[in-house]
């Protein structure tokens, strides 16, 4: 696996902001002294929860009165109490006991930047009726908003900043430390810890199938994208060669696991720049290879006392495994969880995997654009889906087709105000961050295969704000499920207005005015600005427009700096396709007017010289 991407992020793996190390309340402590519950009025809830649901959580020992930790979750502190004071935010072993069932709690944590996902993550395991959960706050904004909406928070103590912080910034560096500290003060309280990452959701109860593994002292999941085992058994760590990943893994509180911990602590502590999953899969690895007896699916581990087992990759999965290989549905398994893992777009990009699995919770004015929504059907031809080889030619062919599509669709949602739903994208080449053959040997990876946005597009850039003056007016976009998903208001799903391209040749195409409600309307192909304006400007309370096809469905602009704007975005919506065995530079940059060029051929830069977007 050689010739690695220049031009890539590197291994994608969560990312966030952190501060100081655990102690520290002051900030806290101010901010608490200025702000009183009954001032407050509480915020929205990510989605209306129903009281059945938070009933069903609630704990079933009625002696035990109500406070704090063990209220059930997304039920909102009385009406018109005061904030607590941030004494009663510190994580305590008593806090844990509340929230602990059979001896175990799960717990993520992070900063305000991920709300959303924070929210998203806890919903999902209250929808599996797991409520023993407890999440760490990195900043009070973060701790204030969950403590109003009803989630268990505790304060992390770190005076931090509340944005998000990119993959490998000194930033990023310091979250590990947060996790390590945080594994650290959990054990000795002697609960079993699940440690997740907030970029991962639960799918399943994960709880009794870590109990079908007593004896482990730690399961951890990992990026092996090749499967070892085809049934839901733990991996065959023989044959593991990814790396373990320590976005979800699971610490029974026994002695090894303390020792582990700790040096883990020592280890990150005593270097800044040091990886804290290098540093964990370092430490897994010192001793390794002894099989635990009678137990052949776990090993010690680390200082050869440690028993260790990998979760398996098919259900624990990784970024790879669920959202390109789709293992679970091949090997017909239930999968327990999805880590936005193997991923090209930033934080952004890790939310628009989960949109596209129709797994993030998010508002319900994401489900209803003012302007309404634009769609289209790709009708790709079955020869560049399916014909001939695999190969990079191929795969450009594949993409370049649709690019154009999609290309057209961005013009016309550009000048009808409309948000566009992205079409499902199909790919016949997998993408990594190294060369390789095309589809990783070993994985299940399908070709052609649905595959996920960010890895052709560049989601973060088209979600930025670019300057109107130089790129024209932003454009925004949805998820290629969004239509089916059931969190759509039937008003909007069932306000559609089809659109059919015909040949202005033909005198039926002529007859733009649609006389039946019913049949779609008919646009001629090519039609110009004025021409879509003046037909679509009758259809403005229309929330769905959905083309059958949207080749040639747009002749231009009219006016030529609002079409040089246009391409200077759309440009930059496009990355690259990453990478060509044995090459110094093996990427391809994606181009949106591939077809303007005649002879456009997919081929990486010869020179570092050349290694540029095309645009640049
Ligand atoms: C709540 O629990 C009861 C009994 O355990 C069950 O019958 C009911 O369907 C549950 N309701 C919800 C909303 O899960
Ligand atoms: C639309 O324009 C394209 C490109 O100029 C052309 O190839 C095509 O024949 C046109 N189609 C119709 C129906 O006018
Ligand atoms: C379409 O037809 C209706 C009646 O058949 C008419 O009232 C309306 O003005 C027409 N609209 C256009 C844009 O021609």
């Amino acid at each position: 696996m050689a010739a690695w991407c220049s031009g890539e992020s590197t291994k994608p793996v969560f990312v966030g902001i952190y501060g100081a190390v655990l102690g520290g309340f002051a900030v806290s402590a101010l901010f608490f002294l200025l702000s009183s519950f009954s001032s407050l009025s509480a915020p929205l809830l990510p989605l209306p929860t129903t009281p059945a649901a938070a009933a069903n959580l609630s704990r079933s020992a009625p002696a035990r009165p109500e406070t704090m930790y063990n209220r059930p979750i997304w039920k909102p502190p009385p009406w018109g109490s005061r904030m607590p004071s941030p004494r009663a935010f510190r994580l305590t072993r008593d806090m844990v006991a509340a929230r602990a069932r059979d001896g175990v709690i799960v717990v993520t944590f992070g900063n305000y930047a991920f709300l959303d996902f924070i929210l998203t993550w806890v919903r999902h395991l209250t929808d599996l009726g797991v409520d023993n959960l407890l999440v760490g706050a990195m900043d009070t904004k973060l701790l204030r908003e969950l403590y109003l909406r009803g989630v268990p928070v505790f304060d992390m103590g770190s005076r931090m900043a509340t944005e998000d912080a990119g993959w490998g910034s000194p930033t990023f560096h310091k979250m590990g430390r947060e996790k390590v500290l945080l594994i650290n003060a959990l054990l000795p309280f002697g609960y079993e810890l699940l440690m997740c990452d907030t970029d991962m959701v639960w799918l399943k109860n994960p709880l009794p199938y870590l109990a079908r593994y007593p004896d482990a002292d730690l399961l951890t999941s990992s990026d092996q994208v090749i499967p070892t085992v085809t049934d839901d058994n733990l991996e065959n760590w023989r044959e593991v060669t990814g790396a373990f990943n320590i976005g979800i893994f699971h610490w029974r509180p026994t002695e090894p696991s303390k020792r582990l911990a700790k040096d883990w602590k020592d280890l990150v502590l005593s270097d800044d720049k040091l990886w804290d999953q290098n540093a964990f899969n370092d430490l897994a690895h010192k001793i390794f290879g002894q099989p635990v007896e009678g137990q052949g699916d776990l090993v010690y581990s680390y200082d050869g006392k440690l028993k260790l087992g990998v979760l398996p990759a098919s259900i624990f999965c990784s970024g790879h495994t669920y959202f390109v290989q789709g293992m679970y549905k091949q090997l017909h398994l239930e999968p327990y969880a999805v880590h936005t893992t193997f991923q090209y777009a930033g934080t952004e990009g890790k939310r628009h995997r989960l949109r596209e699995a129709m797994l993030f919770f998010d508002q319900p004015s994401y489900y209803d654009s003012p302007g309404g929504f634009l769609s289209f059907k790709p009708n790709i031809p079955k020869s560049l889906l399916l014909d001939g080889a695999h190969t990079v030619e191929s795969h450009f062919a594949l993409v370049n087709y649709q690019l154009k599509q999609i290309r057209t669709a961005l013009a016309i949602a550009s000048l009808l105000k409309r948000t566009l739903v992205m079409p499902p994208l199909w790919c016949r080449l997998d993408r990594m961050w190294f060369g390789h053959p095309g589809v990783m040997e070993g994985t299940m990876t399908r070709q052609p295969f649905l595959c996920p946005m960010d890895h052709v597009f560049e989601v973060h850039v088209m979600l930025k704000d670019l300057p109107k003056e130089e790129f024209g007016p932003h454009i925004d976009f949805r998820e290629y499920s969004f239509l089916e998903n059931p969190f759509l208001p039937k008003e909007v799903k069932e306000s559609l207005l089809e659109v059919q391209l015909c040949d202005d040749r033909n005198s039926r195409c002529s007859a733009v005015n649609r006389t039946d409600k019913h049949r779609p309307l008919l646009l001629p192909r090519n039609s110009t600005e004025e021409k879509l304006l003046n037909i679509f400007s009758s259809y403005k309370s229309v929330k769905i427009i959905q083309f059958s096809s949207m080749v040639d469905a747009f002749g231009g602009f009219s006016d030529a700096a609002v079409e040089t704007k246009f391409r200077n975005r759309v440009k930059r919506y496009v990355g690259l396709w990453c990478c060509v065995e044995f090459r110094e530079i093996g990427h391809i940059y994606y181009d949106m007017y591939w077809d303007e060029k005649p002879g456009w051929r997919p081929h990486p830069p010869e020179t570092r010289e050349q290694d540029h977007p095309p645009w640049s």
